[in-house]
C-alpha cells in the first residue's frame, strides 16, 4: 500500500449492523468503483469480507454462490458489459471508448482469498501481476498475508467485530480510492 498517498479527510468510519447492510455496502461499492481497482477487505476471520464481496457481485447480476476461495486462492468472475456499464455510475465515458475499441466483452473481477499462503512469493507463482492488468476489479481478503508482493490497494476496508453488527473503516490509499470514499459518503449517508 502506498505510504504517500495521505488523505485524512476522507478516512471514514460506519456501523455495519447485519449480514444485509454489508451487502449493500458491497452493492454501493459496486456502483463507484473503475475498472482496475485494487480492494484490500481486512478483517478477522468471520468478519464480513466474503459478504461485501457477495453484494458486490449480485450487484453486478451475478445470481451463483460466492464462497471465499481459502483452498483455490483466486476465484475469477467474469461479469456481463452491459450489466456492468447500467449498474456502474462511473465508466460511462469509458463505455463509450470501448464501444469503439472493442475493449472487453466481460468485466474481469477477481476475488483473492490470500489466508492460505504460506509465502507472499506464491503470489508470483499464480501469476499475480496477469490478473492484476490494470483492468480488472480485485477484491483481496487477508491481504496481510501478501504483503511485499501483493500490488498496493486503491482502497483499504477494515471490517472489525462489535457485539452485535460490525465497524467498517474505509481507507483511501489512491485518488481513485478517494473518489470512491466521497461517492460512499454522500451517496449512502441519511
Ligand atoms: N455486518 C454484519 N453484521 C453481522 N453479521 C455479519 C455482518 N456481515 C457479515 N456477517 C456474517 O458473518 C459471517 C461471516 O461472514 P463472511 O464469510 O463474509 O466472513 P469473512 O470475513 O469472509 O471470513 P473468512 O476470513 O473466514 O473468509 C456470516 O455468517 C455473515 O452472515
Ligand atoms: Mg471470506
Amino acid at each position: 500500500m502506498s505510504e504517500s498517498y495521505h488523505n485524512s479527510n476522507l478516512h471514514h468510519q460506519r456501523q455495519i449492523i447485519n449480514e444485509e447492510a454489508m451487502t449493500e455496502l458491497g452493492a454501493a461499492l459496486a456502483k463507484w468503483i473503475k475498472l482496475g481497482t485494487i480492494v484490500y477487505l481486512a478483517g478477522d476471520l468471520g468478519a464480513g469480507k466474503t459478504t461485501l464481496v457477495r453484494g458486490f457481485l449480485r450487484a453486478f447480476g451475478h445470481h451463483g454462490a460466492v464462497k471465499s476461495p481459502t483452498f483455490t486462492v483466486v476465484e475469477p468472475y467474469s461479469l456481463d458489459n452491459n450489466m456492468f456499464y447500467n449498474y456502474n455510475k462511473l465508466e460511462v465515458n469509458l463505455k463509450l471508448k470501448s464501444d469503439n475499441e472493442l475493449l472487453t466483452d466481460f468485466i474481469k473481477v477477481y476475488h483473492f482469498d490470500l489466508y492460505r499462503l504460506e509465502d507472499p512469493e506464491e503470489l508470483e507463482y499464480i501469476g499475480i501481476r496477469d490478473y492484476l492488468d490494470g483492468q480488472a476489479i480485485a477484491l483481496i481478503e487477508w491481504p496481510e498475508k501478501g504483503e511485499g508482493v501483493l500490488p498496493g490497494a486503491d482502497l483499504i476496508i477494515k471490517i472489525v467485530h462489535q457485539n452485535k453488527g460490525r465497524e467498517i473503516e474505509l481507507l483511501p490509499q489512491s485518488e481513485n480510492g478517494s473518489l470512491i470514499v466521497s461517492r460512499l459518503i454522500a451517496n449512502t449517508e441519511n
